[in-house]
């Protein structure tokens, strides 16, 4: 049976079995190759996309829980935080090897959307999730503050 969603805004059918994991989907069938594999396990976030609006692991989450909900990947995020974070992942230069950074990004960009102010504390916690092998955690911590101060004007 096919699975209906909406994936960057136009919907898809998805016909692999229900309990694929939404990342095989979004890498194999419909080549997002952005989102990335870690651990496969929730435990690392390099997978990380919205559902609904929320960030979520796409390794763990099958596609038969996301019929008919929104998902947005790393190619599509668009709104005043997904900008705000993108210029100060640029300006700070935050990435490594990269391997990590889209997933920090979505969470990152979740956060601000959440609460556009928050503390070191407040970002240790949302960033707790996503590893970075590269150890870039001091940089994104400022690339988050520096991403809520643009956001402010
Ligand atoms: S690949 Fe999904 S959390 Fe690591
Ligand atoms: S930048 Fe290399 S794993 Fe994070």
């Amino acid at each position: 049976m096919a699975i209906s969603t909406t994936i960057n805004g136009k919907t898809v059918s998805l016909t692999s079995d229900p309990d694929t994991p939404l990342l095989w989907a979004i890498r194999d069938d419909l080549k997002l190759t952005g989102t990335k594999f870690g651990c496969g396990m929730a435990e690392c976030g390099a997978c990380t996309i919205f559902v609904d609006g929320v960030p979520q692991r796409s390794c763990v989450t099958p596609i038969e829980s996301i019929e008919g909900a929104e998902i947005t990947t790393i190619e599509a995020i668009d709104s005043k935080e997904a900008k705000a974070i993108q210029q100060a992942w640029q300006e700070l230069e935050v990435a490594q090897c990269g391997y990590c950074q889209s997933g920090q990004i979505m969470s990152a960009t979740g956060l601000l959307m959440e609460n556009p102010k928050p503390t070191n504390e407040d970002i240790d916690d949302a960033m707790s999730g996503n590893v970075c092998r590269c150890a870039t955690y001091v940089r994104i911590r400022q690339a988050i503050h520096r991403a809520s101060e643009i956001m402010e004007g």
